[in-house]
């Protein structure tokens, strides 16, 4: 063989090489719990409920134009991490189902599933207020019978080995630190507690759904924390010059400040159980003092919104909008852009360790 066709031949293969570690797949599955955040479409199937984004101009960035039901001009954090790790965006839970907790066909669920929920909390009683959701208990109730089926179906010790691998991403609790005390609206049991006896009944319910899922065959965990909620525009709006909301920034923190000790507790008294932990609050004011560095022009303003700082809920199709969608910092009152999305899960995949640890996604991932 002459050497140009040796050195054509070894450019293939180096680029047939790297084309393949692009698209590697990296867990088997990733499945979702969460609120808007991560919510793909799971609200637009239930019917009293005020938490919807399936109309425009929610979508205008997404492929194909579509108003999905995310709450974001493009895609939002789920599809990230499932670009990251080489799957397609895991599908909504209500879509893959007849009906909730009836499964047809188990097989759809092997690359996993996304149970998100926009408005919902931790606490069943959070987000009552825009009508009905799907509480974090209720959520990990649906995987108990996907769990089941894929038992069933691929024998246990087969399930159990893919759920072992897979990732199962908790990005929930900025509606019950934003919301608490709505929440006592609906619940009398917590109306007499403090801010941080408020908090611990919150913890103490996102632990033992934790337990919950590890006794279904969950393993790896990544686990987001309240993120920085007192600087969203639907809060700055009140605030003069359009500062952040402390008070509801200082909740932010209590809850934080009670995570991490619960989760090392967790992993202290869970052998093979492992998590990486997102400062998504040290990570949001990161994105705000640096704003200009990351290519944020605007960081106070949503892009679509009513009102101060177009902090107004919600985008509808007649609200006033921004004219880059890619500088602006948060889409609508309360989520980011798809620019600041994507900016979050490299962050969680690839570190600073000062805001994911004790391990990076992909570290955790390469357990
Ligand atoms: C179940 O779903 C898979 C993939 O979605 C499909 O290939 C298969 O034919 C389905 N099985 C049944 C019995 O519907
Ligand atoms: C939350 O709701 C679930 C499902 O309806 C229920 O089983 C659970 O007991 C509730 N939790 C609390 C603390 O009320
Ligand atoms: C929109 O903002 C992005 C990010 O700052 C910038 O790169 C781009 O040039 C802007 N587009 C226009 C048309 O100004």
């Amino acid at each position: 063989m002459a050497n140009s066709n040796i050195l054509l031949l070894s450019f293939l293969v180096i680029f047939l090489s790297r084309l393949n570690f692009l698209e590697a797949q990296l867990v088997p599955a990733v499945f979702i719990f969460g609120d808007s955040i991560t919510d793909v479409g799971n609200n637009n199937y239930l019917k009293n409920t005020f938490a919807k984004a399936n109309f425009t101009p929610n979508g205008i960035d997404f492929p194909g134009m579509i108003p999905t039901g995310r709450f974001c001009n493009g895609k939002n954090v789920a599809d990230f991490v499932a670009e990251r790790v080489g799957l397609p965006s895991s599908p909504p839970y209500l879509s893959l189902v007849s009906r909730p907790g009836k499964i047809n066909n188990a097989t759809s669920f092997l690359t996993g599933a996304n149970f998100a929920s926009a408005a919902a909390g931790i606490l069943n009683s959070t987000g009552f207020i825009f009508g009905e959701v799907i509480p974090l208990w209720t959520q990990i109730d649906y995987f108990a019978t996907v769990s089941e089926e894929l038992k069933q179906q691929l024998g246990p010790s087969a399930a159990q080995k893919l759920f072992a691998k897979s990732i199962f991403m908790m990005a929930i609790g900025n509606n019950d630190v934003m919301f608490s005390t709505l929440a006592l609206l609906a619940d009398p049991s917590i109306k007499n507690k403090t801010p941080q006896q408020r908090m611990d009944l919150i913890l103490a319910t996102l632990e033992e759904q934790l337990r919950r899922l590890y006794d279904y065959g969950a393993r790896k965990f990544l686990v987001i924390g309240a993120s920085a909620v007192g600087c969203c525009p639907f809060l700055r709006a009140w605030e003069k010059g359009g500062e952040c909301n402390e008070v509801v920034n200082s909740l932010s923190i209590m809850y934080n400040e009670g995570v991490t000790p619960m989760l090392r507790k967790l992993k202290s008294e869970i052998k093979d159980m492992s998590y990486t932990y997102y400062d998504s609050y040290g990570v949001l004011q990161n994105l705000i003092q640096n704003a200009k560095h990351y290519g944020f022009d605007e960081f106070k303003a949503a892009c679509c919104g009513q009102g101060n700082y177009r902090g107004i809920p919600t985008c509808f199709q007649i609200s006033p909008r921004c004219s880059n969608r890619s500088d602006h910092l948060f889409w609508d009152p309360f989520h980011p852009t798809e620019a600041a999305q994507r900016i979050l899960i490299d962050i969680f995949f690839d570190g600073p360790s000062k805001y994911t640890f004790p391990f990076s996604v992909h570290q955790l991932i390469a357990l």
